[in-house]
């Protein structure tokens, strides 16, 4: 809340009239990107730039990766992604310690406190059909509120980079965009075409799927909404909740009207006039018209959202079969870290391999068979975000990846270099501002401040690393003995636990909140 407070000091007393892009406001004048300076003052005092009078950090320049990428964008010096965010800004705050945000008037995911100085317990993710009557309220609620409201730090820039300051150079072209649409706008800006000219993308280029940014990417995506949910509600411990999508079932169960929408039955690709969603309009739809017209999307309602033919198709949903197997994976990537890279963590969850990292030409499993199981808004990478199950799917998604951290904490096979654009471990994320790399986010999600409260895993996988254990520790009597100890504890877990379904098994809290 403090934090909110601040920016609302700093807004009132510094950026009246003042225009941003995927940038604050603040630093969205005719001066900001001429200068390429982006470094708001904390307060009311135009000196205190950065915080810097209370050492809360300085204006620096922005560390950009230097290292060769690999993937089909060869091109050079034609997208503004390149060494993001360089070609818009070259100095931004450089926040010391537990300090963040553009002005660092923020903490670091995971503190608190007025001098950010106080560890905050992590905000646990649970299962939405978990949720009581009123969390879920809370959620629906505070989707709404963030759907209409307008977001109080960025704006979004809705003209390409070349014409970003009008034709006269004296009109920065910017907008307004509310806070939803903005995690909306992000998306697409991370999936859109390089724009050559009128009606000529070049469409070979994703900064934040087909390679290893995907996981870190939906990763922080996903906590910059939860930490702007949290603001709105005034509860510093809202979690969003996570959709478990591995029901391998051909019906979407959160898709009633009590949740995320039922469809209409007048019109099954609209979502139910029962539900609050019938109301949400979808923005950065026209992918063809803004390369046609060389510019952005610039945040207008495009029409309703809409879903797939779900229960009508011959599709169905990912089982737990298929999330257990990604989890043997132990590498995260592997070259060439693109959509054909075999026995990739990252790869088979993202859903270009089969789940047990085979190739496989369908492309649709794990996370990728969810977005085309839902299809229609959701099934366009451009556009899937305009629906709130996105959110949901990728809390889940990201769940999975933290499962894996657990298990192989080692990160070497994220790579340095050769990744396609965006991807490479130092790239900064397109188009998150401050700078923020992938580097940063791979990390445990305590760190992050939150956690998840889920079990994916059966108890054959738990016991594996005491069997390697056991086998290094060299006694063949001794590893016998452990063996038929294993036995015995085995068939006693087993008559414990009977043939509880997995998704009941997933409130262990102990496992997920305090950890071994
Ligand atoms: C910012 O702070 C860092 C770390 O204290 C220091 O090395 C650097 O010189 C400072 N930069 C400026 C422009 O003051
Ligand atoms: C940052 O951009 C400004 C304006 O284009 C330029 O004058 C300056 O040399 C750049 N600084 C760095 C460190 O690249
Ligand atoms: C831009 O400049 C032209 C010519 O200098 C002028 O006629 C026009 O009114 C200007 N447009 C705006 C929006 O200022
Ligand atoms: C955004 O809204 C604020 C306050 O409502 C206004 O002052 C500002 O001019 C708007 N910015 C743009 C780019 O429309
Ligand atoms: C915004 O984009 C829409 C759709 O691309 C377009 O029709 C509209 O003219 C644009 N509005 C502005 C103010 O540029
Ligand atoms: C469903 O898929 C199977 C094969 O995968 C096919 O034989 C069957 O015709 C399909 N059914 C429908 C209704 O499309
Ligand atoms: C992966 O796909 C890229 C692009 O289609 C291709 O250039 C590359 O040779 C493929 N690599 C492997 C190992 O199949
Ligand atoms: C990943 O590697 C970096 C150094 O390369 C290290 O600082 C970081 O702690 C590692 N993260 C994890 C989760 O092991």
């Amino acid at each position: 809340m403090r934090g909110v407070q601040l920016l609302g000091v700093l807004c009132v007393g510094s950026c009246l009239a003042l225009v941003g892009a995927q940038f604050p406001r603040a630093c969205s004048t005719v001066q900001g990107i001429l200068s390429k300076v982006c470094c708001p003052a904390l307060g009311s005092d135009p000196n205190n730039v950065c915080g810097v009078l209370s050492g809360r950090g300085n204006c620096s320049d922005v560390r950009v990766d230097s290292k060769p990428w690999g993937g089909p964008y060869r091109l050079k010096n034609v997208d503004d992604r390149e060494g993001w965010p360089s070609k818009f800004f070259n100095r931004t705050c450089k926040c010391f310690g537990n300090f963040a945000g553009p002005n660092c008037a923020e903490c670091k995911f995971s503190w608190t406190g007025p001098n950010c100085d106080q560890r905050k317990a992590p905000v646990v993710r649970r299962n939405i059909h978990t949720l009581s009557p009123s969390e879920l309220n809370e959620f629906l609620d505070v989707l709404d509120q963030a759907k209409t409201t307008t977001h109080p730090t960025y704006v979004i820039a809705t003209q390409h980079w070349l014409g970003l300051l009008g034709p006269n150079g004296t009109e920065p072209q910017f907008a307004n965009i509310s806070i939803y649409d903005y995690f909306v706008w992000q998306h697409y800006y991370s999936v859109r075409d390089t724009l050559l000219g009128p009606g000529r993308p070049f469409k070979a280029i994703d900064f934040s799927h087909k390679g290893p940014a995907f996981i870190t990417w939906h990763r922080y995506h996903l906590l910059s909404l939860e930490r702007e949910l949290q603001k709105l509600t005034g509860n510093e411990n809202f979690a969003v909740p996570y959709w478990n999508f591995a029901t391998g079932k051909n019906e979407c169960d959160i898709c009633t009207d009590s949740l995320l929408g039922a469809p209409d039955p007048s019109d099954p690709s609209r979502i139910s006039p029962k539900s609050r969603f019938a109301k949400w309009g979808v923005i950065c739809n026209s992918l063809d018209d803004y390369n046609r017209l060389v510019t952005l999307c610039n945040g207008t309602m495009e029409g309703p959202l809409r879903r797939g033919m779900m229960g009508r198709s011959n599709l169905t949903l990912p089982s737990m079969t298929d999330v257990r197997s990604c989890l043997r994976l132990r590498d995260f990537d592997s070259p060439p870290f693109f959509t054909n890279s075999t026995f990739s963590f990252r790869n088979a969850l993202e859903g270009y391999d089969m789940p047990d990292g085979e190739l496989d030409s369908s492309v649709a499993n794990l996370h990728n068979l969810v977005h085309t199981f839902l299809s229609g808004t959701n099934g366009l990478s451009y556009a899937a975000a305009n629906d709130p199950i996105f959110l949901l799917l990728h809390a889940f998604t990201d769940a999975i990846f933290d499962q894996w951290m657990r298990k192989f904490p080692q990160n070497a096979s994220f790579p340095d270099e050769m990744a396609p654009i965006g991807h490479n471990r130092h790239y900064n994320m397109v188009p998150f501002f401050p700078p923020v790399t992938n580097e940063e986010i791979y990390v445990a999600s305590s760190d992050l401040g939150y956690s998840y409260a889920v079990e994916l895993e059966d108890e054959e996988d738990e016991a594996r690393p005491v069997v390697v254990l056991g086998s290094a520790l060299g006694g063949v009597f001794l590893g016998l003995l452990l063996l038929l100890f294993l036995l015995v504890l085995y068939i006693q877990q087993r008559r414990k636990r009977g043939f509880e379904p997995l998704i009941k098994a997933e409130y262990t809290p102990r496992r997920y909140t305090e950890g071994p």
